[in-house]
């Protein structure tokens, strides 16, 4: 799949087949996700990689909006190293590009993913730090579910010609 095609056509998928995801591809999936760019090339991800059905039934109960785990055969869970951090702060912006990069790229491999929010609430952090062992000084950031599709998600015109300002803000 070509680059650009492969962003703009990128949905969320949540619903997804019961084959698994080969650890193959999982490998490569990750590999993406440490090619994100990061404050400072400080890369303070860390990723659990999830295929207990078990952990994932539990994770669609804990998380509010993260039902399709239940049915999923992959979920990796995004967090950041505070100890790898050299800019305070800048590990939120650097797992964000992880998480993009891991979803593009499961894209690119017919996979079809998720983002689930974790980070910043703080519930969130909780539940995912006790069920996963996260140790202290790890936040978890993002929970990303992972599945071939089950049905294709058709893309949505999304460019906005009046959100782009020419050289300074125009109304
Ligand atoms: C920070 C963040 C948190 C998100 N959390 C959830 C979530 O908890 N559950 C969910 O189903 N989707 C979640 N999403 C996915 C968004 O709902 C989705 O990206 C958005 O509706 C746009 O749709 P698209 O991904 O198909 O382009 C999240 C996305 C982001 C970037």
């Amino acid at each position: 799949m070509e680059l650009y095609e492969g962003i703009i056509s990128r949905r969320s998928v949540r619903r997804f087949r019961t084959k698994e995801v080969s650890q193959d591809i999982i490998d490569n999936l990750l590999k993406a996700a440490m090619h994100a760019p990061s404050a400072a090339n400080e890369m303070p991800w860390e990723f659990v990689v999830v295929r207990d059905v078990e952990a994932l039934k539990k994770v669609a109960e804990l998380h509010p909006y993260a039902q399709m785990a239940a049915d999923a055969p992959l979920g990796v869970l995004v967090c950041g190293n505070l100890a790898q951090e050299k800019l305070s702060g800048n590990w939120v912006l650097d797992c964000s590009a992880a998480t993009q990069n891991l979803l593009l790229a499961a894209h690119a491999k017919g996979v079809g993913g998720c983002w689930c929010g974790v980070y910043p609430e703080a519930d969130r952090v909780d539940i995912f730090k006790k069920l996963f062992s996260v140790p202290d000084g790890v936040i978890p950031f993002s929970f990303v579910v992972l599945g071939y599709p089950l049905e294709e998600v058709k893309q949505t015109e999304r460019f906005d010609a009046s959100r782009i300002h020419l050289e300074k803000w125009t109304s």
